[in-house]
C-alpha cells in the first residue's frame, strides 16, 4: 500500500504562485465584467486551453444552501450565461436547455 506520507511531503514540495502573474492594466478593460469574461474566455480558446467552455457553476438554495457543478458554457448573451442541463436536475430550474 502506497504510504501518504509521502504524498504529504510531495504537495508540500510543490511550488506555490512559482510564475508572475500576467499584468493586467485596470485602465484598459472593458466597462462590463460580462464584456471582459467574453475577453477572457476568446483568449483562452485562441491559446488552446481544453475545453475552456467547461465551467463550475454555483448556485444557492432558497435556504442559502450551495450547490456546485461543472456545466459547458453554450453561450453568453448580455449579462446572460446559457448552460444545457437535465431537466430532472436539481439546478436546472435556474438553467436554460439547449
Ligand atoms: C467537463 C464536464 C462537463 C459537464 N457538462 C455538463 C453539461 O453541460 N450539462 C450537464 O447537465 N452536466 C454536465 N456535466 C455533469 C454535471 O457536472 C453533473 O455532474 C451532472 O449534470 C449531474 O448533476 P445533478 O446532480 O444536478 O443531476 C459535466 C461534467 C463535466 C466533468
Amino acid at each position: 500500500m502506497e504510504d501518504d506520507r509521502s504524498l504529504r511531503a510531495e504537495l508540500r514540495a510543490l511550488p506555490v504562485f512559482s510564475a508572475p502573474s500576467p499584468f493586467l492594466d485596470y485602465s484598459d478593460l472593458p466597462d462590463s465584467p460580462s464584456d471582459l469574461f467574453r475577453v477572457w474566455l476568446r483568449a483562452a480558446i485562441a491559446s488552446g486551453v481544453p475545453e475552456p467552455h467547461a465551467m463550475t457553476l454555483a448556485t444557492v438554495d432558497p435556504d442559502g444552501a450551495p450547490d456546485a457543478r461543472i456545466l459547458i458554457l453554450k453561450d453568453q448573451v448580455g449579462d446572460e450565461w446559457l448552460f444545457a442541463s437535465s431537466s430532472t436536475s436539481a439546478q436546472s430550474g435556474c438553467l436554460t436547455s439547449d
